[in-house]
């Protein structure tokens, strides 16, 4: 499977630019989801990337904070998609680790997710490539060591795309 990004940034004109912040706990994941979610407007598409337990759900919990939402954020893993439409603007949390094939999300009828007056978050976007629309921001999260502390965090990379 090839990396999404990659695919992303061959496609003509487009450009990042990347910044690299260090989230020491939980709890900073979480706010560095709220902090993200002030550069978010309708119609943008957010791909999450990591390992699995790497923080993909607990920096979307940050992010709908943000929004407004306060209650708990459950994995859509079987479900693929848990809508959160009573927010303004709507925001669509997708897991894709079990889809099958691409296809399926033509099935689930994709593109009415995907809409100018929404916001999509997606886990395991790479499953969905060739049917998902391109990223307008990859967060990749890396389990890592604090050299001081030995402590473990996350490395999160925030990469804004512009096509
Ligand atoms: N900065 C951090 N430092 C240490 N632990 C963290 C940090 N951020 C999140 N975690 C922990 O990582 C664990 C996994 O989080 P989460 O469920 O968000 O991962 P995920 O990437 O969504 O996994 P999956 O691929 O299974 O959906 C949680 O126990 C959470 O407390
Ligand atoms: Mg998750």
């Amino acid at each position: 499977m090839r990396d999404v990004l990659s695919s992303a940034l061959l496609s003509d004109g487009a450009t990042s630019t990347t910044h690299t912040q260090w989230l020491a706990d939980e709890a900073a994941t979480v706010l560095a989801g709220q902090h993200l979610a002030a550069q978010l407007a309708p119609g943008m598409t957010v791909f999450l990337e990591g390992t699995l337990g790497a923080g993909k759900t607990t920096i979307t919990r940050g992010i709908l904070n943000a929004f407004g939402h306060s209650g708990a954020v459950k994995s859509p893993t079987y479900t693929l998609v848990e809508p959160y439409e009573q927010l303004v603007p709507p925001v669509y949390h997708f897991d894709l680790y079990r889809l099958g094939h691409p296809e399926e999300l033509e099935y689930m009828g994709i593109r009415d997710y995907f809409s100018p007056e929404s916001i999509c978050l997606v886990e395991w976007a790479a499953r969905g490539e060739g049917v998902l629309p391109l990223p307008n921001v990859v967060l990749r999260l890396t389990p890592k060591k604090c050299e001081e502390s030995q402590a473990v965090g996350r490395e999160l990379t925030t990469i804004v795309m512009t096509y």
